[in-house]
């Protein structure tokens, strides 16, 4: 069975996330001040995500990300990860900040984890402290250097890129790329942070990053699949590493969309830019059957949204933030 929606999309891509909690409070993604944590009981249990994750496999989800908040907070992670693995996820993959990863590395590749990918806005440590606002840029260097040395290297390392704030360092992240035989992925900035500070003049153009990159260290174009999110580079002159653009805001990729997204609180949701999410944890803890629930999945899937509509003149700004969704 194959999920897949009214236009012709097949969805096999499914972004989970276990938990609303972080211990960073990045400026595009959070507010400075702590929101308010969801009770435990609204999250989905380890229970109920495993009944979901079989649900979902069994209508056709071959790829699964892992998310939060920061997944890695949360305890019991790993085994989830290893029941994924079990349960036959051909590409299993995880989201994170990198603040815990050195410690927790060894354990995320014996429960069968085998990509990553690591947010790193700045590579100068006080940009990076208050972008993030935490003091952690040393331990997410030791994150990133421990992903290196294991077998989830090639690591993703994700920077979204806020204009006046980080947008001086597409060299350095470039360099940086070419260094360390890293996986560098520009991420236009969203309308999804919680301070709604969000305007078009902070995004920084992927083609603009693309220029800067390819006037210093020539880039050559890789194929990649329709529905994947990233132009994928490699440098001419045969330097390791690679350079992933991804712009939703400048050059939309909803057509090929093949992802759906699954809140901490039980929460379905069909684009990022929903406005409204569908509450697969009240079925479940109504006793629905899984009859019941792949029908409900099916009928709200197959009304996917055609796009995410940012560029349209009355464009409104979902009323979920990041934060509550979950990258
Ligand atoms: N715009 C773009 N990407 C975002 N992320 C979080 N908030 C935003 C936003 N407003 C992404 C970042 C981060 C991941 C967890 O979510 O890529 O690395
Ligand atoms: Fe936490 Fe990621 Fe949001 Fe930063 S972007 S506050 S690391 S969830």
């Amino acid at each position: 069975m194959i999920l897949h929606d009214k236009f012709g999309r097949q969805i096999t891509d499914l972004r989970i996330s276990i938990t609303d909690r972080c211990n960073f409070r990045c400026v595009y993604c959070r507010s400075a001040d702590p929101e308010n944590y969801r009770d435990h009981d609204e999250i989905l249990s380890w229970p109920e995500l495993d009944r979901l994750a079989r649900i979902f496999l069994s209508l056709g989800i071959r790829k699964v990300r892992i998310t939060g908040g920061e997944p890695l907070v949360r305890e019991g992670v790993e085994e989830y990860i290893a029941r994924l693995h079990a349960l036959g996820v051909e590409d299993l993959s995880m989201t994170t900040n990198g603040h815990l990863l050195a410690e927790r590395c060894e354990r995320l590749i014996k429960s069968g984890l085998r990509r990553i990918n690591i947010s790193l806005d700045s590579l100068d440590r006080a940009k990076f402290e208050k972008i993030t606002r935490t003091k952690s840029f040393a331990t997410v260097m030791g994150g990133i250097d421990a992903a290196q040395n294991s077998r989830l290297a090639p690591a993703k390392i994700n920077a979204v890129l806020v204009r006046g704030i980080n947008d001086d360092e597409v060299e350095a992240f470039a360099g940086f790329a070419r260094e360390r035989g890293v996986i560098m992925r520009f991420i236009e900035f969203m309308p999804l942070d919680a301070d709604r500070q969000w305007n078009r003049g902070l995004v920084v153009p992927a083609a603009e990053i693309h220029g800067r990159i390819h006037a210093r260290w020539p880039l050559l174009q890789i194929p990649h699949e329709r529905s994947e999110t990233a132009r994928k580079y490699r440098f001419a002159d045969g330097a390791p590493g690679e350079i992933g653009l991804i712009a939703p805001v400048t050059q939309p990729f909803c057509g090929h969309c093949s992802r759906i997204r699954l809140t901490a609180d039980g929460k379905l949701r069909t684009c990022l830019f929903s406005k409204e999410d569908h509450d697969l944890r009240a079925l479940l803890r109504e006793g629905a059957s899984d009859e019941d629930m792949v029908t409900y999945i099916r009928s709200v899937v197959m009304e996917k949204e055609e796009g995410h509509r940012i560029n349209a003149p009355d464009f409104v700004p979902p009323s979920r933030t990041m934060v509550f969704i979950g990258g």
